[in-house]
């Protein structure tokens, strides 16, 4: 039976970027997946420590995205919703991994290097950089590899970025199972949203992300109706009064026009999570360029009116259920689903762990 597993970085509330990158495909696909089928949702809050965090914001915001998980629609019952630093066959396996990955392989990866400002191109490192860098960043894709393959998960649901992450976790199964002649790692599938990069309302250029200081350069999908509708119209657009999709030339329109296609489409990256054959991929309904030929004689502020009224139509639960969930049981309720979550998981890893210790001599009768 497949296993879905994917998992999103403790940022607090999330923004509608992350939402039609990610979380909005997590519900569909929960929505989608056959009785059988088990899946895995977790707030990696170890990733999150790759980077200097306050430890009482990391807390509370961890708190957040589980409870913004839940107000989207993700049901307990049906998904396992949990804290990675909870279960600790993740960092168990990453250990054993570490063993059987190639240094070469984590060398070339994109992700470190650019946040070490790294061109694509560096082959090493000098030793100022290197003493900056800390080690967890370097073996980062080791840990994301050990949460997929410790449930063994089938098919694992991302944006483009994270696809050379996906690979390296391929990579892994195949260095274990031939190191210690054994099948019981299982390759994963990437399931790529097929939903644009969401950028940011203020400089259309950049991708909208929580680490921008400029608030409104992104609009959370806890926002009220009122606030959807300033961020949108105060949007940087262009002084063309037209509707054209020209992400170039024209990347504010653009966005709004993503943002929009977004909110018409319920449609996801559809392959089969029931079967293992390979399956055609995204089916997109309403395009920004089939949406920019629809809107070519709209004006600007038509088009925003327009897509605020998209965006407050698709998040018009999310804000009302969010607070629900934080105050739910005296504010117990997540604190509660976590525990439930995190225990539901650690089954699911032990019986991955089982299998790996005895393949490596390790654990077990002797
Ligand atoms: P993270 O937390 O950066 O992002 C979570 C998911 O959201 C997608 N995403 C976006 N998609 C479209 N537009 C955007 N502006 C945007 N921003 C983020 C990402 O592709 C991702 O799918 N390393 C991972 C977390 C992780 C993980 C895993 C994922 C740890 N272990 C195992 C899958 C499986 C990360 O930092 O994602």
């Amino acid at each position: 039976d497949s296993v879905v597993f994917s998992g999103i970085q403790p940022t607090g509330v999330p923004h509608i970027g992350n939402y039609f990158g990610a979380l909005r495909q997590w519900k569909l696909m929960q929505d989608a997946a056959p009785p059988g089928a088990k899946l895995f949702f977790c707030i990696v809050d170890w990733h999150a420590i790759t980077m200097p965090q306050d430890a009482h914001i990391l807390m509370q915001k961890k708190k957040e995205m589980f409870a913004a998980i839940m107000a989207i629609g993700l049901d307990p019952e049906r998904s396992t919703i949990f804290y990675q630093s909870e279960v600790a066959a993740h960092t168990e396996l990453m250990w054993i991994l570490s063993c059987t990955a190639s240094m070469g392989y984590l060398n070339r990866m994109t992700q470190w290097k650019s946040k070490m400002h790294l061109s694509d191109d560096a082959e090493g490192l000098d030793n100022d950089v290197a003493q900056k860098l800390k080690l967890g960043l370097f073996s980062y894709p080791v840990l994301q590899a050990a949460d997929i393959l410790v449930h063994r998960a089938t098919h694992v649901p991302v944006g483009e970025d994270q696809k050379q992450h996906l690979e390296f976790s391929r990579e892994c199964v195949t260095n274990f199972n031939h190191t210690y002649n054994t099948e019981c790692l299982v390759s994963p599938r990437t399931i790529t949203t097929p939903s644009p990069r969401i950028m940011s309302l203020k400089h259309p250029n950049r991708k909208m992300s929580k680490s921008s200081p400029v608030e409104a350069s992104r609009i959370d999908i806890t926002s009220t109706k009122k606030e959807i509708r300033q961020r949108i119209n105060a949007a940087v657009t262009d002084s063309l009064n037209k509707v054209t999709y020209d992400p170039v030339n024209r990347p504010g329109v653009a966005n709004l026009l993503s943002i929009l296609s977004q909110c018409s489409n319920a449609s996801f990256n559809t392959s089969n999570i029931s079967s293992s054959s390979a399956s055609p991929a995204t089916t997109m309904t309403t395009t920004p360029e089939a949406l920019a030929a629809h809107l070519s004689g709209t004006s600007l502020k038509d088009l925003k009116e327009l897509t605020a009224d998209a965006l407050v139509r698709e998040l018009k639960d999310v804000e009302g259920a969010y607070h629900e969930a934080l105050a739910l049981k005296g504010g117990k309720y997540i604190q509660e689903l976590q525990a439930l979550g995190a225990e539901k998981a650690r089954e699911s890893a032990e019986d991955t762990m089982r299998l790996v210790r005895e393949a490596v001599g390790l654990g077990g009768p002797v």
